[in-house]
């Protein structure tokens, strides 16, 4: 549903709620919003005077409007003191509102009190809205199946033009994050290769994206013998997804968006326990995370040429599965003896990152849920940066921090070849106890040739079950989608 711009006081909205996002104010200074507080009787001024509201960022309260006002509930909601004012502020605010202002048909967000850029607060308000609205209920009988609330944005009409710009932005990214927190959602037996490359296929149909799916037998044709080893102890067959947007051009060269599609990660033969294992239905959320990316890049039809490239398998044990010890040729012609069935990412992205090459790319991101040890390193709040091209590192620095989908740096360096120098083949896929994530990373190296490559590893992002935040506390929360988006549209402007 579009989102509508009025160009109105707050007071005047005609939606059921109306989210009031006010900044922290000393006291006895000039309250935002004077004309609210006038129709709600000095309701508003009243909880901010008696503190029962102080704009902290994410506190939101309730009022009830006694005539004046048409919304049945008025939500205050913090964006903070105006020197740490950031995107972030107006997401968590806004996200916050969103969880207490129950079910309704429409809603009203007035944004005249955020300061800063009036597209980013926009973007930044409708992203915080969608994303905290964000349920995953296909598998609840119970599931209320209403239309999502009508969303309006209440601005000066001095802002106009940059709100509608911003809501737009928002709106598209908003809904690439939902695709991909559906598509990680999805437990294994409703999200296998097959049904991954049907689904990232739908979308491309719907939004005028090129797509192409290779079977296995044209992946044996490549020699993508790395990647076809993990899919061997399945009877689901492995999919390579290639979705296409914009056209190849000299000034602005192509980028590759690569991300681990493992719809169901057991270890194979290297099996995991038991405790948890449901939770590598995420395995695929890097894959996710390139579908909802190209997505967005597409509804915002950024002037790119992007390719998103998901390799897909299962990681299954079975009777033709491949066994620890056994030794594997990738498409590069270099061979893997694989010692653990269980570091699988890297054997899929190995292929699929020589694949990459043919596209003459100036640039490749590979996005996997690869190592536990990025857990150890980074915990939840970041995901671990490794690569070859430095500047392109700094803008995504950068567009993590905008969007707070955050990176960190972390080192490559060929000294760390040595532990995975192999015995009988080329290389062998783990690398020991020491910088498990670096390993990773350097594996992947001996697969890109001479690319720009970036790694993220987003085995800590990707999901979460525990803190309700509007980015996180809903399974998988399609980390990736809005750091991508807002770094290829930077790319775009260049
Ligand atoms: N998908 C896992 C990584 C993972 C672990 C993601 C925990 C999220 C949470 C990956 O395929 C894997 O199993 N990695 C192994 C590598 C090891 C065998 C070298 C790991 O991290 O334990
Ligand atoms: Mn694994
Ligand atoms: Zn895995």
């Amino acid at each position: 549903m579009a989102i509508k711009v009025e160009t109105q006081a707050a007071q005047r909205s005609n939606a059921d709620v109306l989210v009031v996002p006010m900044p922290k104010t000393k006291k006895g200074a000039k309250l935002a919003h004077g004309g609210l507080d006038r129709a709600l009787g000095g309701q508003l001024k009243a909880a901010f005077v008696n503190g029962a509201f102080s704009g902290r960022v994410q506190e939101t309260r309730m009022l009830v409007p006694t005539g004046g006002v048409k919304a049945k509930r008025v939500v205050l909601c913090g964006i903070g003191e105006k020197d740490e004012f950031s995107e972030e502020c107006v997401r968590r605010a806004v996200g916050a509102a969103a969880r207490v202002a129950g079910r309704s048909a429409s809603v009203s967000i007035a944004l005249h009190a955020v300061p800063g850029d009036a597209a980013r607060a926009a973007e930044a308000a409708v992203v915080g809205w969608r994303l905290a609205s964000y349920k995953f209920t296909k598998f609840k009988s119970d599931r209320k199946k209403g239309r999502p609330a009508g969303l309006s944005l209440m601005t000066s009409t001095a802002k106009a033009a940059a709100t509608r710009a911003g809501a737009k932005i928002g709106d598209a990214v908003a809904q690439g994050v939902a695709t991909a927190r559906d598509l990680g959602n999805n437990p294994g037996n409703y999200m296998t290769p097959t049904i991954l490359a049907r689904s990232a296929r739908a979308m491309a149909k719907a939004t005028g994206l090129k797509a192409r799916v290779l079977t296995e037998a044209q992946m044996g044709a490549l020699g993508m013998g790395s990647l076809l080893s993990v899919s061997r102890g399945s009877v689901e067959p492995a999919k390579l997804i290639i979705l296409e947007h914009g056209r190849k051009s000299k000034s602005r060269p192509t980028v590759c968006l690569v991300g681990k599609g493992l719809t169901f990660d057991t270890g194979g033969i290297s099996i995991k326990p038991a405790g948890d294992m449901d939770k590598m239905r995420y395995d695929m959320c890097g894959g996710a995370a390139v579908v909802g990316a190209m997505e967005a890049v597409a509804r915002l039809k950024l002037p790119l040429h992007v390719i998103g490239i998901v390799p897909s398998s299962e990681n299954m044990p079975g009777s033709k599965a491949t066994k620890p010890g056994d030794i594997v040729t990738a498409m590069n012609g270099k061979t893997i003896e694989v010692l653990n069935t269980d570091a699988e990412g890297r054997l899929i992205l190995a292929d699929a990152l020589c694949y990459a090459q043919r596209y003459n790319p100036g640039l490749v991101i590979d996005l996997a849920t690869l190592t536990g040890a990025v857990l150890v390193a980074l915990g939840k709040h970041m995901a671990g940066m490794m690569g070859t091209d430095d500047a392109s590192m700094g803008a995504l620095q950068a567009a993590g921090r905008a969007t707070h989908e955050r990176v960190w740096q972390l080192p490559l360096d060929d000294d760390y070849d040595a532990q995975m120098k192999g015995r009988s083949a080329d290389l062998h896929n783990i690398g020991g106890r020491h910088a498990g994530t670096v390993t990773a990373a350097q594996f992947l190296r001996h697969f890109t040739g001479d690319l720009n490559w970036i790694h993220l590893d987003i085995a800590g992002t990707a999901w979460d079950d525990a803190t309700r935040v509007y980015n996180k506390g809903v399974g998988a929360t399609g980390y990736g989608v809005r750091l991508l988006t807002r770094f290829l549209q930077e790319r775009a402007r260049r």
